[in-house]
């Protein structure tokens, strides 16, 4: 007979996000409280696991940490540890060390395991559900780029910093007839870029899924002029590309699983446009600023509804699977399904045409 659960353990990977301390608050409050489970949270991610390094977590834990952004169990990007680097007579090898993590959880008396993460940290969840672990997986990204939920946690607090940002940027580009750039997050997905743009009211929105054309913004920016807006505001997503150019790449991160870090895009396009326009042209890098602070009410709910939603899935026994969002209803999918599909903005698609219905260039 299967041993009736009675611990779990949770662990967040990847890049921070806003919200992931409002999921290990639900799911920690309704493991106890509906279930009965115990709840450990594995620190600094996988490596946590691995280590066997964990905290408890218990109602005084998740206590006053709903709006906090951040983690209170930290993050790693870099430890897969089914490709993992260890030290082996004085040299460093890459090694499958997932049965270390499986031993460690026997050893602990942990059932299942609650994985909080984007795209790499979730394929190494599959890759634990394929060992035969039980696993729980939630979407986490800014980026919001993952196909199988609708909405990721993080994503409406990033656009809500963007869209802030945006309204500050419009009173000190009127006042200097200035045009001003801002870059922001979103790696190959332009939601981020698009939706703050929106908000924000941004004159010229760029994203990796519409290649611009240099001159094209300048047209806008001249259109402008003549109607007498002496300023114009730019929003660009970091994984924007010109026409028959490339993306710009900050830094390449070696030991990471995911090792381009974009960056330096708004530079760039204020160097080519200041040549082409008659004002000066300024770049503000929003960076990971998108990614700290408060969380916003929406990631709030939409995390406190993730986490309970783990928690009501290990109950019904849906191992293997991820929470999602679908309209606004909660569901699952397998994580067999939902590793590897990424969302990309539709240029076709009704909010690019809605930005592009009231004046919005994409550069193209
Ligand atoms: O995926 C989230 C994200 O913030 C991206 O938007 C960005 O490209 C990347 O992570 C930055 O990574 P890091 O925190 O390693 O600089």
């Amino acid at each position: 007979m299967e041993r009736k659960i009675k611990k779990i353990g949770v662990l967040t990977g990847g890049g921070d996000c806003p919200g992931l301390n409002a999921v290990i608050r639900g799911l920690t409050k309704a493991a106890i409280g509906k279930y009965g489970y115990e709840v450990i949270g594995y620190t600094f991610g996988y490596r946590g696991l691995y280590n066997n390094e964990f905290i408890k977590l218990t109602n005084e834990t998740v206590s006053g940490i709903l709006h906090r952004g951040g983690t209170i169990l930290y993050s790693s990007n870099k430890d897969n540890l089914f490709d993992y680097a260890v030290e082996e007579n004085g040299e460093i090898v890459k090694k499958d060390v997932s049965d270390v993590a499986v031993e460690n959880m026997k050893k602990e008396g942990v059932d299942v395991l609650v994985v909080i993460g984007g795209d790499g940290t979730l394929t190494s969840a599959r890759d634990f559900s394929r060992k035969g672990v039980k696993v729980i997986g939630v979407p986490k990204t800014i980026d919001n780029d993952l196909a199988a939920t609708d909405v990721t946690f993080g994503f409406n607090t990033a656009i809500d910093i963007a869209t802030e940002a945006l309204d500050r940027l419009h009173t000190t580009a009127e006042s200097h007839h200035r045009v001003m750039i801002l870059e922001v997050m979103g790696r190959g997905a332009g939601w981020i870029s698009l939706e703050a743009g929106i908000a924000g009211s941004a004159d010229v929105i760029l994203i990796p899924e519409i290649p611009y054309d240099i001159e094209k913004i300048a047209e806008k920016v001249r259109a402008r002029e003549e109607e007498g807006k002496k300023f114009t505001i730019i929003v660009v997503a970091e994984g924007a590309k010109p026409k028959n150019g490339d993306v710009v790449i900050a830094k390449i991160v070696e030991d990471s699983p995911d090792p381009i870090r974009l960056g330096g895009i708004g530079n760039k396009l204020a160097e080519d446009l200041e040549r082409i326009v008659n004002h000066e042209v300024r770049a503000t890098v929003l960076g990971h600023i998108q990614r700290g602070g408060n969380t916003c009410t929406y990631d709030r709910i939409l995390s406190t509804r993730y986490g309970v939603a783990a928690a009501d899935l290990i109950n019904e026994e849906k191992y293997g699977s991820m929470v999602t969002l679908k309209g606004n209803n909660i569901s699952y999918e397998s994580l067999e399904n939902v590793i590897g599909e990424t969302k990309n903005v539709d240029p076709d698609g009704e909010l690019v045409r809605t930005a592009r219905s009231i004046g919005i260039c994409f550069g193209d």
